[in-house]
Formats: C-alpha cells, structure tokens, sequence
C-alpha cells in the first residue's frame, strides 16, 4: 500500500460508522465524500461542507468526524434522525463560476442514496446552494430558502442556540445568567459568529473578535467590539470563549494557553482529541459540549421542514438549549464524579435516544 492508502485505511478503521462513499466528480476534479456514522434512530442527517483540503484523507477524517458528532447531536435533541455529512473538497484553481452544475451533479448522488443521507448546510454552504441541490436532490434536502419551501438559513437559530448555552454556561460559573460586563470572546465571524456577537452586544456584554478575513475585520471595525489577533486568541484572558471557526481549536497546546473560565461555541469538532475534553477538566475551564451547544440550527430546518413543527415550536426547543447544557454540567459536577462534560453530554444523548420525539412526516 501507498502511504496515501494506508492514510485512509488507518481512518476508516478507526471510525466506529456505517459507512463511506466517495465520489470522483471528474468535470471539476473535486471529490465528494458522504460520510454516514449511524442511521440506528433515523436517515443519516449532516451539512455538506464545502471547501478545498490539502488531500482526499484530510477530506474523509473531516467528514467521518463531522458525521459523529451528528449522531450525537440529533440523538441529543431526541429527534428520529442517525448522523452523516457530506464533503464537497474542492481543487486548487475552483472557480465559483461552475458551482451552480457543480452542486446539482452532488444532488444527483445524494438523489440516488434515496434517504440514506439527507443534507442540509454547513461551512461553505448557505440556503441558496440548498435549493440547487434540491433541483436534483429532492426530497433529501434540509435548509432551503423559505422561497424555496425550506425554513431558510441555519445561522441564526445557530447562534441563538449558542447564545443560551453561553447564558447557561455563565449561570453555571458566576451564578447568573445576565453577560452584562462579561468578556465573551468569539473566535470566527462568519454566518453564525456574526450573530452571535450582535446577540452578546445586545446583552451588554464586552466582546472581543477574533477574524482571519480582512474584509470581514474591516465590516467589524468601529461596531462597538474588541479585535484580537489570530495568533492571541488563545491566550487572551476572557471570562468566555466561543469558537465559531474551524474545528481542532482545543489541543494540548492551546488548553496550556488559555486563559478563560468556560468555552461555548458553534464550531463543530472543537477538541482536536478525546483526551483534550479531560485537558480542559484538569485546568478547571468548563467546556459545554460544541454538539450542545451547536444544535440550533439542525433543530430548526429539520423541525420545521420534516417534523412539521411551527417556528415558534422550533425556537422553543433551541432556547431549551440551555436547560440541556444545564443538565450536562450539574451532571459532570456532581452526579457523575466529576467526569468531563464530554462525557455527561454523551451519556444524556444516549438515554434521549431510545425515544425519538416525533416520527418524520415527509418521506425524509
Ligand atoms: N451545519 C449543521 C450542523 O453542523 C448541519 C445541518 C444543518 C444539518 C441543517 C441539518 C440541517 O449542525
């Protein structure tokens, strides 16, 4: 074997799912990987992730990871959906001018999976691109524009989601809820990140910013927050931090560095490895479980759009975000002798799933 193939191997052996497929779309040199981890409580429900990757391996962790913590997250929701996700990885040179073909060509394959995957979107990926897919994709296609039937963009029930994990989080560590005065630092404007922060704005807290886009740092400036500079984020003290970039943020060298009292964030995959949940323990900062605390926005367009649930019903259940991440930490506190919160979120998300909420009402 190559070591490119024992590369995969080594991943796919090591990951406990279902199954991979990979796809070699030849008119544009991309991939496109379908990661799905469990359909025990329902289809395999998962963004597709849309960006380039330094190779095909890289690709396929990406994607069997990003699929585990779906199981985890809809199992956490109790709602009847297994967890997947979906890779597009793009080739050096993409022009977004074919993205329109390039989409519809995925919804083809996700089409002819017939419900073992359904997507819905995630980085690199917005509600637009989900009506492309479902031009060929449908009925396995979550987060379309409301023009287009769908609940529209994910980003805000995401944040808000986030936003009540960190009230939960600041209950748990300072005894309320209220973030007036509180240092909130967010690691990633993007969709979700920028309403977070107008969201930790309005609650008067201080917030401080980290960003990688020029132009987006450049929007941010002179909008009431703090710029911190990439390469400080880790060591800048704040009473909170949220990662709402990338995942892998949290590993032994930056859990050294950091300089906060609880970590709650919409990134997905935030620890780099199982061992980083105990690191975080060990150093007394609390971290609520990204799964938890991500979920809003795959509760939302999956109840609204599957489960045939008003938005008011969907918002009820993503401000009960809070009342899960409450459960979590009392029970990594004291029930559980002090076991990381990884760990007292994956306990309560196995006992949610032996009864699903709701049965799905579509075909999806
Ligand atoms: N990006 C979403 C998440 O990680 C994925 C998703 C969105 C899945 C919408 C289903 C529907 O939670």
């Amino acid at each position: 074997m190559t070591s490119t193939d024992t590369q995969i191997a080594a991943i796919l052996q090591r990951w406990d799912g279902e199954l991979v497929i990979t796809h070699a779309d030849q008119i544009s040199g991309s991939w496109f990987v379908i990661a799905v981890h469990s359909t025990r409580l329902g289809p395999g429900g998962g963004g597709t992730r849309m960006r380039s990757y330094p190779s095909l391996a890289a690709a396929i962790q990406d994607a069997c990871q990003l699929a585990q913590s779906m199981t985890a997250k809809f199992a956490a929701a109790n709602f009847p959906l297994g967890g997947a996700k979906a890779v597009i990885a793009l080739p050096t040179g993409w022009d977004d001018r074919d993205r329109t073909a390039l989409l519809q060509r995925f919804g083809t394959l996700v089409r002819r999976l017939r419900g073992l995957y359904v997507t819905g979107p995630d980085v690199g990926t917005q509600a637009e691109d989900m009506d492309v897919i479902a031009t060929t994709g449908a009925p396995y296609v979550f987060g379309r524009t409301p023009a287009a039937g769908g609940a529209g963009s994910s980003a805000p029930p995401t944040a808000l989601g986030v936003f009540c994990a960190i009230e939960a989080l600041a209950t748990h560590l300072f005894g309320s809820a209220a973030l007036g005065g509180r240092r909130v630092l967010v690691q990633g404007a993007g969709g979700v990140g920028q309403e977070l922060i107008v969201r930790l704005q309005h609650a008067g807290a201080e917030v401080l910013v980290s960003e990688i886009d020029p132009g987006v740092t450049q929007r941010l400036q002179g909008t009431g927050i703090t710029l911190v500079a990439p390469d400080q984020v880790m060591a800048t003290p704040c009473d909170i931090f949220a990662p709402c970039a990338l995942g892998g943020v949290l590993n032994h060298v930056s859990i050294a560095q950091l300089r906060c009292r609880g970590i709650a964030g919409a990134a997905n995959n935030q620890l780099a490895t199982a061992e980083d949940a105990e690191r975080l323990r060990a150093r007394g900062i609390v971290y609520v479980p990204d799964f938890v605390a991500n979920s809003g926005g795959a509760i939302t367009v999956v109840a609204v759009e599957a489960l045939g649930w008003s938005p008011a019903q969907a918002e009820a259940k993503v401000r009960a975000i809070s009342d899960t991440v409450r459960q979590v930490l009392q029970q990594a506190e004291r029930r559980l002798a002090q076991m990381p919160t990884m760990e007292a979120s994956t306990v309560i998300a196995t006992a949610g799933s032996r009864e699903p909420e709701s049965q799905p009402r579509s075909s999806v």
